[in-house]
């Protein structure tokens, strides 16, 4: 069963310009990557309209919750 927080991730929006959710984003980061290129590699978020700044700062958040 999922916990709430899980739940919540795969409602909330990762990259919102290729519609690609936060939890592909967490699961890059639980499988270790540790940077935004990285991420992009693994998920295939950036490159959209806003020129990656609403992305690259959840990821900048998410990295240094995680430290
Ligand atoms: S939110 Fe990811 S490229 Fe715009």
């Amino acid at each position: 069963m999922l916990t709430e927080e899980e739940m919540l991730a795969r409602l909330k929006p990762g990259c919102i310009c290729k519609g690609i959710k936060l939890h592909i984003i967490l699961t890059a980061i639980e499988n270790g990557a540790d940077t935004y290129e990285e991420i992009v590699k693994r998920t295939n978020i950036g490159g959209g309209s806003c020129n990656s700044k609403r992305c690259r700062a959840k990821v900048a958040t998410l990295l240094g919750k995680q430290s």
